[in-house]
Formats: structure tokens, C-alpha cells, sequence
């Protein structure tokens, strides 16, 4: 068994593509992790890749911190071939328990030993699931939500033959790309969430059942209230509020006789057509003519607000953002560090120009070039341990200019060099390129002054990172001053 010594994915598996297939492709692309993608239908080639390119918009609102170069998408219709090229497989097919278990089983012949495989399952039991497979210690279950790509969470469950290690080892790979991973304790048909959403589902039915209410005013009940408040304290915190200065004890003593009664229901009304029709003709008029691609795209820019939201409060799904900003920033910097004994331009960033930064004519806009520049300003100063603290860079003054156009999705790259340092400032030139043919788009020189972050006043650079800014500008020095530099820099240190 070696799952303990699971190989670092760099390239993800996907058995199915559908729905939930295409949210892992565009969620492990955006964050770099190459997808061979596999269905049984040909067909689905078109269809991930419209899926993927469909969720790139909100997916580039999401964090603007640097990220790596997006993975590459191939499509095969052979599992086998896809399962012996991936580190990590993620089963998507059909919920039906005998296919999972024939299409899991013949998966795990071809996949090496160490390749960990989890299946997407709503409500199967992973003890189920792995009854037939060649080490059946590496399934669990990972369990995420539609829209994948946005939402964090992702249900982690082991079966009986699961070892511990594959449950930590994808727990790390799911927060590589930027989700949650919650843990479920054991294993129980429809995890936790399902069960959750599956009994205000039913209650649902039920009173649209008996005309107590239409799908609108259910959901109005929910989107008005409960829903504001779900979202970063989940219902028991929330109740805990509800209970006064005894919070949850309170609580249960004013409310708990009700569940005795109970006001709701345990089993799901029979789906009469009339029912159907009533579930159908509800949601129609809520959508109001607009098609499930603008709701999808209207549902896609909320939640991204919403996290963005939720990062400042450092609470749910915003900590979850904050801390893949925080490793995106980190493995930037840890990049430029390995690129820096050389004496040349330091490479600070590399990135593809994402769907959202060009402007109505397709190029890469001025606001979204000077944010290139300031990501790549950052990753130097991190690396030389001046940002993240109560102090940082503060810029004083840029100057752009533009060379040539960079359409959406092209690969591009900054490269560096310190024109000058100081007690407290530092000058940069920098170029960003595409990385396919090397042709210069844009060009900037910039200064910053070191400052305390909340009051703006100038701060001397601590010794450490003055040194090292230093030690580069040295380096730098002997570069030649950059042809296209506007102005004279005139900052001590060189
Ligand atoms: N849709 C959701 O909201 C959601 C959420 C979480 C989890 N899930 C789970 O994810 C899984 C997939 O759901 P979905 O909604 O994406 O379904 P889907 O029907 O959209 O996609 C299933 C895909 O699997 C392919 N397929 C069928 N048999 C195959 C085989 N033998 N080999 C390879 N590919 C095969 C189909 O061609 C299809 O493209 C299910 O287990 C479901 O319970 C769904």
C-alpha cells in the first residue's frame, strides 16, 4: 500500500465529465493542475470545454492574487490510458452504485498504487464503493457542490478499508486548490450536507404539496433570512445568538418542545405529476424568461462577491479564500527565490492574461497591467520579507507604457530589475512578456516608499530586508539601466 507516499498532483484525472466532471476540470485548471479528462461519450470533449471556458469568468474575479499558469485540458474516451497518465482520479459518472463500483474497480487496475482515487458521490457509501477495487485503501469519497469551481466546501469520507493517509493526503490536494475539505467523522448514506438540504427539500415538497406555499415564497422565506445569516455561522451558531445571554441552552428549552410536535415531516409526499407540475410551473415563474446560463451567471458573480465579502470578516468561505491567497502569494514568492542568484532581471511573475482583464477592444487593459506590475512589486518584496506585516510598500509613482497587445488567456510573464534602494523607498523597472514568442507588451517603472500600514507615515525598511533589497540592487547594478527607463533614479544604496 502507498498511499502514505502519494505522489504531489500535477495532473488530475477525471472519469465523467458532466456537470460536476467539468467543475473539477475548471477548478483544477485555474489553479494550474493539468486535467486528463474521461467519458465514455465523445461528445463531452466539446462539452468540458465549454464548461471550463464558461466558468473562467468568475474564476478570474475570484482572488486576484498571482497564479500559476493555467493546466492544459486533454479529452479520451479511454479510462484506462487517462487512469495510468494521472496522480489523483476523480470518479464523476452517474449515481448508480453498480456502474461506480464496475467503472471504480476497472480504473483501479490500470492506476498506479499510489494514485488516489475519489469518487464525487452525493450519497454512496464508500465501503460500497471500493468492495471491488485493486487497493481499495486509496478510494474515499470527496464530495463537492455545484458550482465546484466556486464553492469550497468538499465532503471527505472514508469507507472501512480506507487508509487514514489517503484522507489526509487529499485533504491536502483539495486545499492546494482552494477548497475546504470537511472532514465527515463516518460514513452514512448522503454524508452531512445532502442529508441537511435533503430535509428542507422535503418539507418543500410537502407544502407545495399541500398549496400551503409556491417555490418562490419558500425560497423568499429562506433568501430574505436563514440564507443571509447561513453563510458565515451555519444554523447552530446562529441559534446559539437566537437564545439570548444563555445561548444555546435557552434556546433549546424555549423551542425544543416543538420538535416533539413535530411541524415537519419525516417522509418525502408521493411525486404525483401534479406535484411535478406544480415543482416545474413555480421555478419557471421565478426565473422570470431568463435561460439557466444567465442565472448561472448571475448565481456565479453573487457567490464570488459574497467570498469576497466573507475574507474581509476572515470567517466560512472567506478564510478559506484568505488562505489560498496567502499559499498563492507564498509559492510566487518561493518561485522568484529560486530564480534570483542569477544577475539578470529577476523573474517575478508568471501568469496567463485571464478572461477579465481585457478591455472592450481584447487587450490587456491599462488598470489590469498595472495590477500585473504591482502583483510582481509584491512577490519581490515578500521574498525579501518586506510585505505582510504592519508595514509595506506603498507606491509613490508609475509609469507605464504599452508596446503591443496581449489578448485574453495568452501566457505572459514579468520580469524585474532594482534601479535603486534606500532607508525607506526602492525603484523598479518592469517588462512583462508573453512567454510564447517573448514579444514585449508593457513596460513600468515605479517607486515605493516603505510605510506603517494603517497610518501611511514613512517607516525605515528593517535591517533584514534592507540588506537584501540591497544585495539585489548590487546584483543589479551591473545590469545595464533599461533603455526604455523614463527617468534618472536617483536612490542611494547601488
Ligand atoms: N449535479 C450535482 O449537483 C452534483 C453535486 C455533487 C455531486 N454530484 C455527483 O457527481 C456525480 C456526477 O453527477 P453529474 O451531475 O455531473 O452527472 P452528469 O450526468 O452531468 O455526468 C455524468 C457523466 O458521466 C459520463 N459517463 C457515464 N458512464 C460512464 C462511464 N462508464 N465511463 C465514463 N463516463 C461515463 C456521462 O457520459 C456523463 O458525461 C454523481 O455521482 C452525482 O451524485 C452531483
Amino acid at each position: 500500500m502507498a498511499v502514505e507516499s502519494m505522489r504531489r498532483v500535477k495532473t488530475l484525472g477525471l472519469l465523467g465529465t458532466g456537470v460536476i466532471g467539468g467543475g473539477w476540470a475548471a477548478r483544477a485548471l485555474h489553479f494550474g493542475i493539468d486535467v486528463i479528462a474521461a467519458d465514455v461519450n465523445p461528445r463531452m470533449e466539446e462539452w468540458i470545454r465549454g464548461a471550463v471556458a464558461n466558468a473562467e469568468g468568475a474564476l478570474a474575479r475570484l482572488t486576484s492574487a498571482p497564479l500559476p499558469p493555467k493546466g492544459t485540458l486533454s479529452f479520451t474516451t479511454d479510462a484506462a490510458d487517462m487512469a495510468r497518465r494521472v496522480d489523483f482520479i476523480q470518479e464523476n459518472i452517474p449515481e448508480q452504485l453498480e456502474l461506480k463500483q464496475k467503472m471504480l474497480a476497472d480504473v483501479s487496475r490500470h492506476a498506479p498504487a499510489d494514485v488516489l482515487i475519489a469518487s464525487s458521490t452525493s450519497g454512496l457509501m464508500p465501503s460500497d464503493l471500493q468492495r471491488d477495487m485493486r487497493f481499495p485503501e486509496r478510494l474515499l469519497v470527496a464530495h463537492p457542490f455545484n458550482p465546484v469551481y466556486l464553492l469550497p466546501l468538499v465532503e471527505l469520507v472514508g469507507g472501512k478499508a480506507t487508509a487514514p493517509e489517503a484522507l489526509t493526503a487529499a485533504a491536502a490536494f483539495f486545499r492546494y486548490i482552494g477548497m475546504h475539505p470537511l472532514q465527515v467523522r463516518r460514513e452514512v448514506p448522503g454524508h452531512l450536507t445532502d442529508r441537511l438540504q435533503e430535509a428542507l427539500w422535503r418539507e418543500i415538497l410537502h407544502m407545495v404539496n399541500d398549496g400551503v406555499a409556491s417555490t418562490g415564497e419558500l425560497d423568499e422565506s429562506i433568501i430574505y433570512g436563514p440564507g443571509l445569516r447561513w453563510a458565515a455561522m451555519g444554523t447552530n451558531l446562529i441559534y446559539h445568538l437566537a437564545g439570548g445571554e444563555t445561548g444555546m441552552r435557552h434556546m433549546l428549552r424555549q423551542f425544543g418542545p416543538c420538535l416533539k410536535w413535530p411541524w415537519t415531516r419525516l417522509e418525502a409526499p408521493e411525486l404525483t405529476e401534479e406535484l411535478i407540475d406544480r415543482m416545474v410551473e413555480g421555478t419557471q415563474a421565478q426565473a422570470a424568461g431568463r435561460s439557466i446560463r444567465e442565472l448561472e451567471r448571475l448565481r456565479d458573480d453573487y457567490l464570488v462577491a459574497i467570498q469576497q465579502v466573507l475574507k474581509q470578516f476572515d470567517i466560512g468561505a472567506g478564510s478559506t479564500l484568505r488562505a489560498l491567497e496567502e499559499r498563492l502569494y507564498a509559492d510566487s514568492a518561493t518561485h522568484l527565490q529560486a530564480a534570483a542568484a542569477a544577475d539578470q532581471p529577476l523573474q517575478t511573475l508568471q501568469t496567463d492574461v485571464r478572461a477579465e482583464w481585457v478591455d472592450r477592444s481584447g487587450r490587456l487593459s491599462e488598470s489590469r497591467c498595472l495590477q500585473v506590475f504591482a502583483d510582481a512589486s509584491d512577490a519581490l518584496f515578500q521574498v525579501n520579507g518586506a510585505a505582510g506585516g504592519e508595514r509595506e510598500f506603498i507606491a509613490m509613482h508609475s509609469q507605464l507604457a504599452h508596446h503591443a497587445r496581449a489578448g485574453a488567456l495568452e501566457p505572459i510573464a514579468v520580469s524585474t530589475q532594482v534601479l535603486g534602494v534606500d532607508d525607506n523607498r526602492i525603484s523598479l523597472f518592469h517588462w512583462l512578456k508573453r512567454r510564447t514568442d517573448g514579444q514585449l507588451i508593457a513596460t513600468a517603472q515605479q517607486l515605493y516608499r516603505y510605510a506603517d500600514a494603517s497610518s501611511g507615515a514613512p517607516a525605515p525598511l528593517e535591517e533584514s530586508a534592507r540588506k537584501a533589497l540591497q544585495a539585489l540592487r548590487t546584483a543589479h547594478a551591473r545590469l545595464p539601466v533599461p533603455e526604455q527607463a523614463q527617468s534618472p533614479v536617483a536612490l542611494g544604496g547601488s
